[in-house]
């Protein structure tokens, strides 16, 4: 049986810039289930990081429902919204937001202190979630000391270490060359077919979005098509 971890009917959001508004998403209806790896694309300016920050709970939407593993997220408050983050969201951003003078393994490990989780533990989920990415080598690097390609592999360790149940990423090769951009997008592969993990990436590339096993085109807030 397939569950669905995102369920999202009517979606509406508008922002009110002095005075102006501009309506951002305009009646967004999306599931995505277990397991799937989902590339959302689209113009800029056309909603996608809009649409994003809704999805990972960092903001809510004006109208419409959204249900994220079963639960109703529309009716949570700031607080309930960032526990769901921390629990079942991993995030990676183009500029990999990693903390500049602390090492990989330190860096995977941050989420793990706020999950409350035990040192020993922490030590050991990280070092496994860095071997699984292919930086078992680099466990005690600063960031200034990796390339951009293995930033965003820590970054992705990172994201995964409280082990979500959803990976966001919002332009991740967007800082990349194209040899860089390959090996993580053949990484996302490996990690959605060898480890089932479900995956919403946004991307302004064609090639990058092929990777994915589905993509939806955001066109003026709304979905356009989807295949
Ligand atoms: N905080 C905000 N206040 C006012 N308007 C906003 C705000 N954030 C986004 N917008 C507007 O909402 C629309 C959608 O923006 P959004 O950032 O979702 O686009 P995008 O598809 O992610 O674009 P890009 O590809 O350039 O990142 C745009 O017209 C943008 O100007
Ligand atoms: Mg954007």
């Amino acid at each position: 049986m397939t569950r669905e971890i995102i369920k999202i009917e009517g979606l509406h959001k508008t922002y009110a810039l002095d005075g102006v508004q501009v309506h951002a998403l305009r009646g967004i209806d999306l599931v995505l289930e277990q397991g799937e790896y989902l590339a959302i694309m689209g113009p800029s300016g056309s909603g996608k990081s809009t649409l994003m920050n809704i999805i990972g709970c960092l903001d809510i939407a004006d109208a419409g429902r959204y249900w994220l593993n079963g639960q109703d997220v529309t009716q949570l408050s700031g607080g309930q919204l960032a526990q769901i983050r921390n629990r079942e969201l991993g995030f990676v951003f183009q500029n990999f937001n990693l903390l500049p003078r602390t090492t990989a393994l330190e860096n995977v490990e941050t989420p793990l202190i706020y999950a409350g989780i035990n040192k020993r533990e922490r030590r050991s989920r990280s070092e496994e979630m860095l071997k699984l990415v292919g930086l078992g080598e680099r466990l005690y690097h600063l960031p200034n000391q990796l390339s951009g390609g293995q930033q965003q592999r820590v970054a992705i360790a990172r994201a995964l270490v409280t082990q979500p149940s959803l990976l966001l990423a919002d332009e991740p090769t967007g800082n990349m060359d194209s040899a860089t951009s390959a090996e993580l997008l053949t990484l996302l592969d490996k990690l959605n077919t060898e480890q089932g993990l479900t995956i919403a990436l946004i991307t302004h590339e064609a090639d990058v979005a092929a990777r994915a096993q589905r993509m939806v085109i955001l066109r003026d807030g709304r979905l356009e098509a989807s295949s």
